[in-house]
């Protein structure tokens, strides 16, 4: 609902018609995903968290070194029965009990454990589970109200397959037929009566890629520019997310539960690609959480053009990039942190900075022209170090790069050493020079890469060739 006049506010508020908005609720949230086997200590991450000033962490189990490093912190929790205990917790009461006791009751209330969600889109997976995910999520609420626990809601987050369909237009959304009547129908009765939200992994980059001829980047990062989209059905819409949230809302008001509340339990946008060119970049991805955030703490709440003025939670896909994942490269580099806690790109998680106020833009331009590839020329890190040396001094030089941002207290300084700010000296001489024919050698020490080498606060701006 759009905000009222103050009085009929405070008199709303009095009746309890209007939620009470708190500075918890504008806070952001993230993944905190432990896929890597070069991840800090639960104790270090949690300092990382605290010290990006997030309000919300979602983790993929109930891990108790992570749940014990967040008591006594105002950060809220959502934890996960993991997938493989939902068909026992769906049959046996007492399983349910013990996984309240053991891994919720030992922690909370100290630790701010909020939302208990039960499996991790299953409805993407095989369909032996489906038949006992709703009947969990019961036995687990029942479990919670005999343990007196009434803060924590219990819901399961699913993925934007659970449509079928084209996603346009988005009041044509609806759920897929094997689970319309049989899953969703019954789960969304249940989270009405229990006032939770649905959980949504909603992401604009994958659904570009089903579909990239017909919908622009701009248009899935949020760019003021891009063009706007009319639902013949309905409202316009002027960016992808908002229309993959309104496709979800429509396919529950056919099921004949409008109300129901939708949070984002994942959405993001991958730093490093391998050669396919769908847009993963430090750049866009920057632009696309910067703006996402912005968006999510807006102080008169946007919700999306089917539900405005909507606060909806939303969680970042993820705290780090995870090394053991599978798949593509983009898999492994979904994280606002490097494994070893320095940012991949500036972001502010309060949505206090405008766009234009940060310190650095994201490093590279949207996306390179047709036809050509982003390259940069970096050091070799095996290449001898005086002669390594020797190249620096003649790229900043002679060869006259641009060398202000790897002297001390700049911001390409930090790691100290030769390689490092040869990497920057000698793609800054390429970039400026390679058009008018310089080459990416040094006597041998230098190498052109498609890997955007940009770290932390330092950009390496790309190539075209
Ligand atoms: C639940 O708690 C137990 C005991 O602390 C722990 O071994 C187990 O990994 C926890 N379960 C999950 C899903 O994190
Ligand atoms: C439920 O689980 C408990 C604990 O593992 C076990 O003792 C009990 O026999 C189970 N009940 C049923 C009906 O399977
Ligand atoms: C699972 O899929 C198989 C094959 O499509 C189908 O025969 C079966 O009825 C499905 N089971 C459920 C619970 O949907
Ligand atoms: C709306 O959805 C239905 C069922 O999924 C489909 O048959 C129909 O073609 C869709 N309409 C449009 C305009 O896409
Ligand atoms: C995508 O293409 C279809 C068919 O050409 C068109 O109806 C639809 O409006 C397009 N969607 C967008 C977002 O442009
Ligand atoms: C951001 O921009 C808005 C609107 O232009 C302005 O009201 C606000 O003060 C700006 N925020 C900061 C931190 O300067
Ligand atoms: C940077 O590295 C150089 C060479 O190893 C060293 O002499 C210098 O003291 C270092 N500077 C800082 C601030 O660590
Ligand atoms: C330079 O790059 C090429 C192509 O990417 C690669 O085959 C070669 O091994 C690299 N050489 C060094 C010294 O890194
Ligand atoms: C952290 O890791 C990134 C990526 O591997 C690297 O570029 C950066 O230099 C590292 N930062 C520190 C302080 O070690």
């Amino acid at each position: 609902m759009r905000m009222p006049s103050l009085p009929l506010y405070l008199l709303l508020l009095f009746f309890g018609l209007l939620p009470l908005r708190t500075d918890a609720m504008y806070t952001i949230g993230v993944n905190y995903g432990q896929l890597g086997d070069n991840l800090p200590t639960p104790q270090k991450a949690v300092e990382l968290i605290k010290s990006m000033k997030i309000g919300k962490v979602k983790i993929y189990d109930a891990n108790p070194a992570i749940l014990k490093e967040l008591a006594n912190t105002d950060i809220k929790v959502c934890v996960m029965l993991p997938n493989e205990q939902i068909v026992a917790v769906a049959n046996n009461m007492t399983l349910a009990e013990m996984f309240v006791r053991r891994n919720i009751s030992v922690f909370y209330p100290s630790t701010k454990i909020r939302t208990l969600l039960v499996g991790n889109e299953i409805l993407s997976a095989s369909n032996q589970t489906w038949p006992y995910l709703v009947p969990a999520m019961i036995n687990l609420h029942k479990a919670l109200r005999k343990c007196r626990i009434r803060k924590i809601k219990v819901s399961t987050p699913l993925a934007m397959d659970m449509l079928q369909g084209p996603l346009f237009p988005p009041s044509n959304g609806s759920f897929r037929t094997d689970i319309g009547d049989s899953i969703m129908k019954p789960m969304l009765s249940f989270l009405h009566h229990t006032r939770a939200p649905l959980f949504v992994d909603v992401y604009p980059f994958f659904a570009r890629e089903n579909d990239a001829t017909n919908i622009s980047l701009e248009f899935a990062l949020f760019a003021p520019d891009a063009n706007v989209y009319k639902d013949s059905n309905g409202p316009e819409y002027g960016n992808l997310l908002d229309v993959q949230l309104d496709a979800v809302l429509a396919a529950m008001a056919k099921k004949g539960f409008p109300k129901v509340e939708i949070t984002i339990s994942e959405t993001g946008w991958p730093t490093r690609e391998d050669l396919d060119e769908r847009g993963a970049s430090v750049h866009n991805a920057a632009l696309y959480n910067r703006r996402l955030v912005k968006r999510a703490l807006a102080k008169l709440p946007l919700g999306t053009p089917r539900r405005p003025g909507r606060l909806i939670d939303t969680y970042i896909f993820a705290l780090f990039n995870e090394n053991l994942k599978g798949g593509p490269t983009t898999e492994r580099n979904w994280g606002l942190l490097y494994p070893n806690g320095t940012r991949v790109y500036d972001i502010d998680l309060t949505g206090y900075l405008n766009e234009t106020q940060y310190r650095l833009s994201p490093a590279s331009p949207v996306e390179a022209p047709p036809g050509q590839l982003k390259i940069w020329c970096i050091a070799n890190p095996h290449a001898d170090a005086t002669t390594l040396g020797r190249a620096l001094s003649y790229a900043c030089g002679q060869g006259s790069a641009d060398c202000k941002a790897i002297q001390p207290g700049q911001r390409c300084f930090w790691p100290n050493s030769t390689v490092s700010h040869a990497s920057y000296a000698f793609n800054n001489y390429y970039n400026q020079f390679h058009k008018t024919g310089a080459t990416c050698i040094f006597g041998g020490v230098a190498n052109l890469t498609t890997q955007d080498p940009s770290h932390g606060s330092c950009i390496f701006s790309p190539s075209y060739v």
